[in-house]
Formats: structure tokens, sequence, C-alpha cells
């Protein structure tokens, strides 16, 4: 199934939507707040949003997350609606810059709200066993310390 997030019919109900790399698609608040309409169609009474927005601390420093496939091209004082700018290192291949837009967690939380999802929380990313089995737990430090994303978790009431 194939759809606009910002403009989905009833599918569910589900007891849990997760929407990663999403809201940064939302190109205005307005469709912020339509994705969370089409995600509080979809989830049950109780049921929950799992989501992320990029990290409003993550590390301007050039190349800091190059070895775990991605570099950011931001400005020091990101706002609201302001593009953020992308690369993907997949193997030998690197994407073209990318750009997604920049929300902010206040502005994230009023448009969840206002589509009826609520009780909005960070959650703290763990590593997993497959992460540190395949590559060890030092490589991940620079990624733990500066997480380049935020993760929400909200609830519909
Ligand atoms: C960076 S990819 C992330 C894909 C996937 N969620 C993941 O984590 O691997 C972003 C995807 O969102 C899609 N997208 C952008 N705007 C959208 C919208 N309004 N509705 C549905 N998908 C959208 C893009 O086509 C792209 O496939």
């Amino acid at each position: 199934m194939v759809g606009d997030a910002a403009a989905l019919d009833p599918l569910g109900p589900f007891d849990f939507v997760v929407g990663m790399h999403l809201l940064g698609y939302a190109a205005s608040r307005d469709a912020l707040v339509q994705m969370g309409k089409s995600v509080a169609r979809n989830v049950r009474p109780g049921g929950r949003f799992i989501t992320e927005i990029l990290h409003p601390e993550v590390s301007r420093t050039p190349g800091y997350y190059r070895k775990y496939g991605i570099e950011y091209f931001l400005a020091d004082d990101l706002r609201d609606g302001d593009e953020v700018g992308f690369s993907l290192h997949l193997g030998n291949t690197t994407t073209p810059r990318l750009t997604a837009i920049y929300w902010t967690l206040d502005t994230v939380a009023s448009a969840l709200a206002e589509a009826g999802l609520a009780d909005l929380r960070r959650v703290n990313p763990e590593l997993s066993p497959q992460g540190r089995t395949q590559y060890g737990t030092a490589f991940w430090d620079d990624f733990m310390r500066k997480l380049p994303h935020l993760f929400l978790d909200c609830t519909k009431p």
C-alpha cells in the first residue's frame, strides 16, 4: 500500500504506527498536523505512534556521521521549516544531496496534540545486540554520544 501519509484513509485500527524519517517530509506545520491525523485515524484508543525527528543537538562537525553511512549539511541555527541537507553513503555509492525539513520538538508536539495524539515523550534508544555483535560497542560511541535523531512516542487517548 502506497499513499500520502498526510491523507491516509482508515486502514486499521492498529496497536502501533511507526513513522521513521517521515515528519521531515512535511512541508508545513499543517502537513505535520495532517500526518498526525492520518496516524490518529489508524491507531486504536490507547495505541501508540513511534516516530523521530532530527535531534536539535545533532553534531555539526563535518563527517561526524560518515562512518554510519550519512553526512549532514546543516545550518548552525536551525529553525522550523529550514531545509536539512544530507547524503547517504551506501558502499562505494554516495547519493546526491537530499533534503528534508527541520521541525522543532515544540512544533511537532503541538501539531501532534492538535491531531489528537497525547503524552508525547522522548525515547532513549539502546544499542541492539546485532549492532554490538556486528560492529562492536566502540563503533557506536560517537553515534550514541551525539544522536542524530530524537525518538518520540505518543498515545491516542
Ligand atoms: C528517508 S525514506 C525513509 C523510508 C523508511 N521509513 C525507512 O526508515 O527506511 C523517506 C520516504 O518517505 C517517503 N515520503 C515522503 N513524503 C511522504 C508522504 N507525504 N507520504 C508518504 N511517504 C512519503 C519518500 O518517498 C521516501 O520513500
